[in-house]
């Protein structure tokens, strides 16, 4: 493996890149990604990558647009330098949100960024819990989306007692993943079903199935200012269950997030290193977050020997 594959990391999170290069047993190939003065960006491969098999690892997470940026010019780097294929390794797709018309002469963000991918040369996608399946889609080249589903239940199995557990969708939209989620563990599903009856009235949370006495697991794949979260804890634990602890996979956390979960009734929030932890996140007392290096590292060892990625998730 160490001979056939080169790994290169963008800035936006090296402890991830770090741990699949080690799960991989591959050195990280020598790349500086710079600024000028004028905070342009300048890429320089260190290492000969022509004819290789390359990743370059990079999460389009705050400051979106910079490491966009970085990913775009690494990659043409890359492709300059006759790398055979690139796999752009992008765990957290940012822009992901944007990808429909919400309303006349809006963009559709995410389509445009996947334009962007592959112009600038990428051979094929390696992503983690697309906020929309769909999304896959937008591409023509090939584009895996991983999903985080194995990495949560093997930690849920071994913290919580699964006999009294009830996995729920924070929001309608997020049904789906939830019921992947509760079919792996043989829990039941709940759903909160935000409704303004009118327009100018506040919304009212209600919730689908019984969760009076249950230890209630929201699963959803962004938390991004944390509200929909601790609006959904509140309204579970209104209801009579008896804690409420989220699994979400990309812990975006902007703003005032952390501190509006670490003050909340949340017992625990567990996210995935899909985006690098701030300091903040690592001294709460109530966000701890699990790696998904380890899938990652796979996923990309099977594209490199050209075998099954989705086998992972039977
Ligand atoms: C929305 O569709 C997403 O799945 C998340 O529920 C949303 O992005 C969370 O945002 P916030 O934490 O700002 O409420």
């Amino acid at each position: 493996m160490a001979e056939a594959i080169k790994i290169l990391a963008g800035n936006s999170n090296h402890a991830l890149t770090e741990g699949i290069a080690a799960y991989l047993g591959v050195p990280l190939t020598k790349c500086q990604v710079r600024r000028f003065a004028d905070m342009e960006i300048f890429v320089e491969i260190q290492e000969n990558v022509r004819g290789k098999d390359t990743y370059i690892i990079q999460s389009t997470s705050f400051p979106t647009n910079d490491h966009m940026m970085e990913l775009l010019i690494m990659t043409d780097a890359l492709r300059r330098a006759s790398a055979r294929r690139i796999t752009a390794v992008i765990p957290y797709f940012g822009y992901a949100r944007q990808d429909r018309k919400p309303g006349p002469r809006t963009p559709i963000s995410a389509k445009l960024v996947a334009n962007l991918i592959t112009h600038a040369g990428a051979d094929r996608v390696l992503t983690l819990d697309l906020h929309a399946a769909q999304i896959q889609g937008f591409f023509d080249i090939p584009t895996d989306n991983l999903y985080s589903a194995p990495v949560m239940v093997r930690d849920l199995k071994e913290r919580h007692d699964p006999r009294n557990l009830m996995v729920v969708s924070p929001d309608v939209g997020g049904v789906v993943r939830a019921r992947a989620l509760a079919k792996r563990i043989d829990a039941p599903l709940a759903i909160v079903d935000k409704r303004r009856e009118r327009a100018g009235e506040s919304e009212v949370m209600n919730i689908i199935g019984d969760v009076s006495g249950k230890s209630c697991i929201l699963v959803d794949d962004i938390v991004d200012s944390g509200g929909t979260l601790c609006n959904a804890a509140e309204a579970l634990l209104a209801k009579g269950a008896k804690d409420v602890s989220a699994y979400i996979t990309h812990g975006v956390l902007s703003g005032g997030a952390v501190a509006r979960i670490t003050s909340s009734k949340l017992k625990e929030l567990v996210v995935t290193d899909s985006i690098q932890p701030t300091e903040a996140v690592r001294v709460s007392k109530n966000i701890r977050v699990i790696s998904i290096a380890p899938l990652i590292g796979e996923a990309i060892a099977r594209t490199a020997r050209e075998e099954s990625v989705s086998s992972l998730f039977d």
